[in-house]
C-alpha cells in the first residue's frame, strides 16, 4: 500500500467516525425527555414572572405552581405555612402595624399592616351589629412559638399537641398574616361573633384557616377563632357559599411534618 493510499484511508474513516457521532447526537437530542423538561420549564417560569432569586420547587395535584424565595414558599403567589411548608426561624412580618391598641386583647403583639387595616373594617362593620371583635393572638415568634408548643407537649403529649399547636417555624402566626379572634375557646362558633365572622370574614379577605372536616387536609383540629389573610378573590373561593374549602385542598398540597 503506498503512503498516499493510506492516508486517504484514513482521513476516510475519519468522516465516517464524525458522521456517525453526528447522527448519534441528533437522534439523541430529539427524543431526550430532560431538554423537553427544562423547555417546558422555562416557559412555566416565563408565565409565573418569578420574582429575583425566586425558583420553581414543583407543580401541585391541582396544578399550582410552589415557589421559594428566600426560604418562604408561596403557591400561586400566596405565602404558605403549614406542616409540609415552614417560615424561615428568624422570618417576621415585613410592614407590621405596630400601634399597640385596645384592638388586641392581651396587647403588645403586631401583625401586618395591610391585615390589620381589613381587621379594622371587619372590627368596624361588626360593631354596627354589636358585636365585639378582638385580636387574642396575633404575630408570634419563632422563640413564643417554641414555649407554646412545649408547654402542649409537656400538658398533652405530642401527638395530641400536632393537632392543635403548630412547632416553632411551622405556625401561621409567625407570618404576621393570621390571628386568633377573641380567646381560643371551643364553643366560639355557637357566639354570635363567631357565626358572624364565619359567614362573612371573606369579605374582608380572611378565611377560616382550619375547617371543620378538614382535619386530614389542613393537619389541624377545627378552629373557629383562626383566621388568616389571603385577599378577597380567595377568600371568597374557599368560603365556596358557606361550606368551607381549606388552602390544602383548593391548592392541591399536604401538610404534615417529615418525622
Ligand atoms: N394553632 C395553630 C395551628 C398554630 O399553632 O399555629
Ligand atoms: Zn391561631
Amino acid at each position: 500500500m503506498n503512503k498516499n493510499f493510506k492516508k486517504i484511508l484514513v482521513f476516510i474513516l475519519i468522516v465516517i467516525v464524525i458522521f456517525i457521532s453526528y447522527i448519534l447526537v441528533t437522534s439523541n437530542s430529539k427524543t431526550e425527555k430532560p431538554s423537553l423538561k427544562k423547555h417546558v420549564k422555562t416557559e412555566e417560569k416565563k408565565k409565573l414572572k418569578l420574582r429575583e432569586g425566586e425558583e420553581l420547587i414543583e407543580t401541585t395535584s391541582k396544578g399550582y405552581s410552589v415557589t421559594k424565595l428566600k426560604d418562604i414558599y408561596y403557591v400561586d403567589g400566596v405565602l404558605i405555612v403549614n406542616k409540609t411548608y415552614p417560615l424561615p426561624e428568624n422570618y417576621q412580618p415585613i410592614n407590621p402595624y405596630k400601634e399597640i391598641t385596645s384592638d388586641y386583647l392581651y396587647g403588645g403583639d403586631y401583625i401586618e399592616e395591610k391585615v390589620m387595616n381589613q381587621f379594622l373594617k371587619m372590627q368596624s362593620d361588626a360593631s354596627k351589629k354589636s358585636l365585639s371583635l378582638k385580636i387574642s393572638s396575633g404575630y408570634r415568634s419563632y422563640k413564643v412559638q417554641v414555649d407554646l408548643y412545649n408547654n402542649y407537649v409537656a400538658k398533652d403529649g405530642k401527638d395530641a399537641a400536632d393537632t392543635y399547636s403548630a412547632r416553632p417555624g411551622f405556625s401561621e402566626h409567625q407570618s404576621g398574616l393570621s390571628f386568633d379572634l377573641n380567646g381560643t375557646n371551643e364553643n366560639f362558633i355557637d357566639t354570635k361573633e363567631g357565626k358572624w365572622l364565619n359567614d362573612n370574614c371573606y369579605k374582608y379577605g380572611f378565611i377560616l384557616r382550619f375547617p371543620s372536616g378538614s382535619e386530614d387536609k389542613t393537619g389541624y383540629m377545627y378552629e373557629a377563632w383562626h383566621f388568616r389573610y389571603v385577599g378577597t378573590k380567595l377568600a371568597k373561593k374557599l368560603y365556596n357559599n358557606g361550606s368551607w374549602i381549606s388552602l390544602e385542598e383548593y391548592f392541591g398540597i399536604n401538610s404534615k411534618y417529615n418525622d
